[in-house]
């Protein structure tokens, strides 16, 4: 059955909520103001048709975005995505007290940005091994073979990878039945150096036909410059495991971000968008005003991007990281490129700035770059005993970032709050935040 719902109100997720026998339901893929007919039968209310388009509403959007959960914003003209952005930021951060003005600051280029790919696999109906991406909330699988937003270089691997699964009929693991060999594929791609990694994530050591694989994507020149199986038998959704078998070339790729070269192995976090890495290290950076005397703390480092491209100002970088394999990286980086005054140490962030603030350690500037999930009180009270100059807090989600922000009031005064937009077409976005310690 179909309802009409006319200049309806849409949520920053660009979801419409419309009312259905006195129960709210969200319709994707709206845009404020528009007039909609829903389809009201099935398992969800979906958006039928728009019958009073905005003028905001692009055509050439993704043809996979109905079904496919990934993107949120495929449907507005890139400029519009950008003061939705602007106004969710705004909105959220309103309750605190002399809040300066927020800008969002706009990506260079809004699709097939990612340098990560990360597909999971299915049989068809046709028993064609295919891939593709979780529909929202569920655990069907939405055969996805060219996505919008990754480089076109990882679309053609795959493409042909899932050709010669087929070939070798190789069975893609089944979550329900727990058998089968192939769980997911992630393909990490070099812009700069054009390498390319190819990770088949296997549950178990075990994986029949594998040479064959190997030596059939190989003879198509598909400049793949490493092949790496991962065992993940564990019951989990995280998509890697911990072991590792390099199955050809040297198991991980380089990119260029500036000046810098990183090595980028299966399991270390590398930011998805190379070129707007470049960008939104510069604005951390530059917002710091970091001098040659400072000792600069760089926590959450990952393979030490940021620890590098500051170490250019500082008189001395630590970066501190989780992942055993991360900093391994970040000093395979640190020599690759030369710098002296960095160093990387394994340890919990937490722990590690609880021991420096016990041992009353010189800290003049940290630069916090937490997952999702945020910092800890410790951490941030922690902060307040080393008192640094400044604290650079770059984040990927605004809302733990709200949270931990109110913990820093006491000490530390908010200068900035610029928004990055390092994820076009996805409602993500990395916000990096200037705090100076009050007088
Ligand atoms: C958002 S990433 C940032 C990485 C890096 N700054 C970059 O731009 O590439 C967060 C990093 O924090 C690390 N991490 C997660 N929990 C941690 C913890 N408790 N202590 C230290 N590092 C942690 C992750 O392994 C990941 O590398």
């Amino acid at each position: 059955m179909l309802k009409e719902f006319q200049n309806v109100k849409v949520s920053y997720e660009a979801d419409a909520l419309v009312e259905i026998k006195d129960k709210t339901y969200k319709i994707h893929d709206c845009i404020e103001g528009e007039d909609i007919l829903v389809e009201t039968e099935g398992k969800y209310p979906t958006l039928s048709k728009v019958l009073k388009p905005s003028v905001h509403r692009i055509k050439d959007g993704c043809p996979y975005q109905k079904e496919c959960g990934g993107c949120q914003f495929m449907h507005m003209e890139y400029s519009y995505e950008v003061e939705q952005k602007k106004k969710f930021l705004k909105d959220l951060f309103q309750g605190i007290k002399n809040i300066p003005e927020i800008e969002v600051i706009s990506t260079y280029e809004p699709t097939h940005y990612r340098n990560k790919s990360q597909m999971t696999y299915k049989l068809s109906k046709t028993k064609k091994v295919v891939c593709g991406f979780y529909e929202e909330y569920s655990h069907r699988l939405i055969t996805v073979e060219d996505c919008m937003l990754q480089s076109k270089a990882s679309n053609k691997v795959i493409q042909e990878l899932n050709k010669i699964l087929s070939k070798h009929k190789i069975k893609p693991y089944d979550e329900i039945t727990k058998t089968g060999v192939l769980r997911h594929v992630l393909v990490r791609y070099g812009f700069q150096t054009k390498e390319l990694m190819l990770v088949l994530v296997t549950n178990g050591e075990m994986f029949p036909g594998r040479s064959n694989v190997v030596k059939d994507l190989l003879k198509l020149n598909l400049n793949i410059t490493t092949i790496v199986q991962n065992y993940n038998a564990r019951d989990t959704s995280i998509v890697l495991g911990d072991k590792n078998k390099v199955l050809y070339g040297p198991g991980f790729i380089y990119e260029l971000v500036g000046d810098y070269k990183f090595k980028i192995s299966p399991n270390s976090f590398f930011q998805v968008n190379s070129l707007g890495m470049k960008k939104l290290y510069s604005l951390a950076i530059n917002s710091a005003r970091i001098k040659d005397t400072d000792i600069v703390v760089d926590a959450y480092c990952g393979v030490g991007t940021i620890s590098i491209f500051a170490s250019k100002y500082a008189k001395e970088v630590i970066g501190v990281e989780l992942n055993k394999q991360a900093v391994q990286d970040a000093n395979t980086n640190a020599r690759v490129n030369k710098i002296q005054n960095v160093s990387f140490i394994c340890d919990d962030a937490t722990n590690y700035i609880t021991n420096a603030a016990k041992n009353r350690a010189k800290l003049d500037c940290l630069i916090m770059d937490p997952p999702r999930e945020g910092s800890t009180p410790q951490f941030i009270n922690a902060i307040s005993y080393l008192k640094p100059r400044t604290v650079i807090y770059i984040s990927c989600n605004p809302l733990t970032l709200k949270r931990d922000l109110s913990l820093f009031k006491d000490y530390y005064q908010i200068k900035s709050i610029v928004g990055y937009d390092n994820f076009p077409r996805t409602k993500h976005i990395e916000v990096i935040t200037l705090l100076e310690l009050r007088k």
